[in-house]
């Protein structure tokens, strides 16, 4: 049962139900790009986010991947865990692209092995900037311990990732997580979505995400629609 609005942020909006262990999560049609300046709705986006997001929790949960998942409670609608959301965003990133080919002299498309690991602070206020170990000691986000155990756990799904949605023609630049704690264990939380992650057909190195909205790309709910249709075709039977 969906209860009272605890937070919404720009693309999500998180709700209380009976059970005070679990928390509602409804993907919303809105986006933005460029900490908000950018903003825009697109009909159906909130669907195929979570439809994504969802089988890719699914996948990672049946490779040892502790989700905050628990299942769906309509088309667009998350049942998750509550857990205390860790400040730091981490970004994987397999292949030049982005703000890392603007900041530094690699080459759009360039492969980076082994895949380089990122930590930024997550704070609307401060503009996410990237932050380093002793940064995130000092502030204290987490200890070195946590920090490992997610670092650890983001190259693992990054190898459970690249070798399912290879399967489906997709290759994965580069994509953000978040994890949280619950009941002393860090659980990945928030989503894996075409808003959260760079996802490029194979045969064509066309962008399916959120840069066809960053960048003017062409028609965006196209691009996620055809992730969607790829990584969960059973939501397009019947
Ligand atoms: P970037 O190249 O803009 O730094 O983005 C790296 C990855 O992180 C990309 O897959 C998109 C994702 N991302 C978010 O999920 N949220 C954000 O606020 C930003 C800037 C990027
Ligand atoms: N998520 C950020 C924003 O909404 C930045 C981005 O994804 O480009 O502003």
């Amino acid at each position: 049962m969906k209860k009272d609005l605890l937070y919404s942020g720009k693309a999500k909006s998180v709700y209380r139900t009976d059970d005070p262990r679990e928390l509602l999560v409804e993907f919303r049609d809105s986006l933005t790009a460029f900490d908000g300046k950018k903003k825009s709705s697109v009909e159906k986006k909130g669907f195929y986010n979570a439809q994504i997001s969802a089988e890719l929790f699914r996948l990672l949960e049946k490779n040892g991947v502790k989700t905050h998942f628990i299942g769906m409670a309509s088309g667009n609608e998350m049942i998750v865990r509550a857990v205390d959301i860790i400040k730091i965003e981490l970004i994987v990133r397999n292949i030049a692209a982005g703000s890392i080919a603007k900041k530094y002299p690699f080459k759009e498309g360039q492969p980076l092995r082994p895949p380089i690991v990122i930590m930024d602070y997550k704070s609307d206020e401060y503009g996410d900037p990237m932050i380093n170990e002793d940064i995130a000691l000092a502030l204290g986000l987490a200890s070195r311990a946590e920090m490992d155990k997610i670092r650890e756990t983001a190259l693992k799904v990054n190898d459970i990732l690249v070798g399912h949605l290879g399967e489906h023609g997709l290759l994965l630049p580069d994509f953000k997580l978040e994890f949280g704690r619950s009941g002393g264990e860090i659980l990945l939380a928030d989503e894996i979505s075409c808003d959260t992650c760079r996802f490029w057909d194979k045969a064509t190195r066309k962008s399916l995400d959120k840069d066809v909205f960053r960048f003017d790309k062409g028609d965006l709910v196209a691009a996620y629609r055809e992730v969607a249709r790829r990584v969960v075709p059973e939501i397009f039977r019947g």
